[in-house]
């Protein structure tokens, strides 16, 4: 079956469950879904059950879409995404950003939990993502283009007006917020010292799992990307310490109040 059929099949399914069409997406990161509590009037729609979704695995992600209201705007999040490392391809990983498109989305917010690069950062702070460092040795948009430009544009992958909301939206409200580039690895071990030492000098400052595949098809389809990172950890070498995932969902679980804040103060002026 052609990618616009499947497409066309989940949006169908997706529109006989919902009375309204979400202007904004969410993707919720490691250890972020709680975001998704907050929507009023919640439309739970699992993955599993959704026509030509793949299945999410990872723990601390739960694997449904919730779809309702949020700070007075129609919203729809995804309550865990999909990683290239979980065996997805990366059609699959940003199958949901296309359905987004489909149905009526504009703008996006993607989140996730990144390890800090930058030697200023520390666990718990919050980075607004300028831009992005594709290091997954993979593109989502390799194959037969009918979605959009063959060769899109990604001088402003993430949008400079949205940034500029989230950073007057942090500063009212008292939530420091850190500006950064985030490079985007496979995974899914943890990068070597070694590696991180390279990311910092091709000017990384945080490294993440996630997120890249996901704006590039965001762009490719004219959405407006916001892109925010929980500093989860100091990458290798950067701490002393080994990595955990336990440590990525404790500091996840620790800044959750204000992220849950700035994200939903942002939506609501969007
Ligand atoms: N590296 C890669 N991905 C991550 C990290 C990290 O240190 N922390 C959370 N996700």
């Amino acid at each position: 079956m052609k990618n616009s059929e499947k497409i066309q099949q989940t949006k169908e399914y997706l529109l006989s469950k919902i009375k309204f069409c979400p202007s904004v997406g969410l993707v919720l990161g490691s250890g972020l879904g709680i975001l998704a509590e907050e929507i009023e009037n919640p439309v739970y729609i699992n993955y599993d059950e959704i026509p030509h979704f793949p299945v999410s695995t990872v723990e601390g992600h739960e694997g449904r879409l919730v779809i309702g209201n949020l700070r007075g705007k129609r919203v729809i999040a995804m309550q865990g995404r999909f990683h290239y490392y979980e065996g997805h391809s990366l059609d699959a990983v940003t199958y949901p950003i296309r359905i987004m498109k489909a149905i009526g989305v504009q703008q996006i917010i993607v989140t996730n939990a990144a390890g800090g690069i930058n030697p200023s950062f520390k666990t718990g702070d919050l980075m607004i993502i300028k831009d992005h460092i594709n290091l997954t040795s993979q593109n989502p948009l390799i194959g037969p283009n009918s979605e959009g430009l063959r060769f899109p544009d990604m001088t402003e992958a993430y949008s400079k007006s949205l940034i500029n909301l989230a950073k007057e939206i942090a500063n009212k409200n008292k939530i420091n917020v850190l500006e950064g580039v985030y490079a985007g690895m496979p995974g899914p071990s943890y990068e070597t010292p070694a590696e991180i030492k390279f990311l910092s000098v091709i000017g990384a400052d945080a490294v993440g799992m996630s997120t890249v595949p996901e704006v590039i098809v965001a762009k490719h389809s004219g959405l407006e990307v916001l892109g925010i990172s929980c500093i989860s950890n100091m990458a290798a070498g950067i701490s002393e310490y080994s990595l955990t995932h336990e440590e990525v969902m404790e500091t996840t679980e620790k800044i959750k109040a204000q992220f849950l804040i700035l994200v939903k103060e942002i939506v609501a002026d969007m």
